[in-house]
């Protein structure tokens, strides 16, 4: 018998499984205005609220493309000018590739999707660091796969526990996902423990995904693509003009597959799957080329900008009592822990920071950490003087929900 007319159209069950606690988190932060007092936002990484601004010449090149009238769709895997730019900029950074090996996707979080996509299936794991950044299991838990996760240390600098990780690796292990620098965390790997992860991931067969869309900003300068350490190595690397050229909304990513012959059935099938959604943001495309063949000293700025606000983060965290923090290396996040008391949890410590302080961060279970682990992000994109206000505010809160 068919539902009655009233009855709710019903949800697929794969939606229950897909969290990303950096946004469901604003609803809570809506209630608190909604009751009258101003929030902080220090929960999504975006730099253009916080004063940033997109290079002159990017926004010059997409209303360029539009006015000369490249409004149409373009191939699925982008227009192949950018495709070259991106091949090429890749080789000066000494991982050599070809055009046809790139594809242009909406954001790093369309090739994210269109790899794990096109390798693993129902049933699989691909290695993912915990904490990590959502979009991996979200993507996961719609496919019907898990993730795997392997610890990274904040003891050592938040880097991966190498033997952990291959303690995890079993038949149905499919990929492995290196994000570096690190979101969350704010870590930046060293060469060995780089090389250590390709070892492993080529001895068992597993497709390595770099995440590099914070490459440019390492404090002590860009870092190089994992590939670079291996061109061989079964890599994909993923970026786009979010973070380091500023211009997250306009959803302008690309994809590398990694040069060996036992990724081009994996290429081929990434392109397939790109196929079905006829190509990313047309115009957008076109400051892919003026970003790579441009102009980067807004880059020099901005990581200055990031440095300054990194220690300002770390040293007054671990001045609140009962609160310890990692510095971070690169990116704009930072990972501090609170010692919870007994029976509470980091949602209990971010939700009260929301209420009582009105500062909005993102607990760190959202991240795949333990709840009572006390950990929770914050985003440092503020200036260092709403920062410095803010950590304030977090501080007194901290004392009054540690002292409760
Ligand atoms: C590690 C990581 N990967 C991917 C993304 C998504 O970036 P994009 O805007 O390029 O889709 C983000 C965004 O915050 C991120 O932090």
């Amino acid at each position: 018998m068919s539902a009655p007319p009233t009855s709710a159209i019903p949800v697929a069950a794969r939606v229950h499984g897909f969290t990303y606690a950096i946004r469901n988190i604003v609803a809570e932060a809506k209630k608190v205005e909604a009751a009258g007092r101003t929030v902080r936002y220090l929960n999504i990484g975006d730099p253009i609220p916080f004063g940033f601004h997109t290079p002159p010449h990017l926004v010059e090149a997409v209303a360029r493309a539009m006015r000369d009238g490249h409004n149409g769709y373009t191939p699925s895997p982008g227009i192949a000018e950018a495709r070259e730019a991106v091949a090429h900029d890749f080789a000066t950074r000494g991982l050599p590739t070809t055009p046809d090996r790139v594809i242009l996707t909406s954001g790093t979080s369309e090739g994210i999707e269109l790899a794990l996509g096109a390798v693993v299936n129902e049933g699989d794991e691909v290695l993912v660091p915990v904490p990590t950044y959502p979009l991996y299991t979200a993507v996961l838990a719609k496919i019907g796969a898990h993730a795997a996760y392997y610890r990274t240390d904040p003891a050592h600098g938040w880097l991966p526990d190498v033997e952990h990780l291959r303690r995890l690796i079993g038949p149905r292990t499919r990929a492995m996902v290196v994000i570096d620098p690190n979101n969350p965390t704010g870590a930046v790997y060293p060469d060995e423990i780089r090389r250590a992860l390709i070892e492993l991931a080529d001895r068992h067969g597993l497709l390595l995904l770099a995440d590099e869309v914070y490459a440019d900003l390492g404090y002590d300068g860009p870092t190089t693509p994992l590939g670079s350490l291996a061109p061989d190595a079964p890599v994909i690397s993923f970026s786009s003009l979010s973070k380091a050229y500023l211009a997250p909304g306009w959803r302008a990513g690309w994809l590398a597959v990694g040069r060996s012959s036992r990724l081009d059935e994996v290429l081929a099938a990434i392109k397939k799957l790109a196929d079905g959604r006829l190509c990313s943001p047309g115009p957008m495309q076109y400051a892919i080329t003026a970003a790579l063949t441009g102009d980067r000293s807004h880059q020099v700025a901005f990581r200055e900008a990031l440095a300054v606000r990194a220690e300002l983060t770390t040293r007054r965290m671990n001045a609140i009592p009962g609160m310890r923090c990692v510095a971070p290396r690169g990116a704009f996040y930072a990972m501090p822990q609170v010692q919870l008391p007994p029976g509470r949890t980091d949602e209990d410590f971010v939700l009260g920071l929301l209420r009582e302080a009105g500062v909005l961060c993102v607990y760190g279970s959202g991240f795949g950490t333990a709840p009572a682990d006390g950990f929770f992000r914050v985003v440092y994109l503020a200036s260092p003087e709403e920062l410095s206000d803010i950590y304030d505010a977090v501080g007194e809160f901290t004392g009054r929900f540690l002292a409760r």
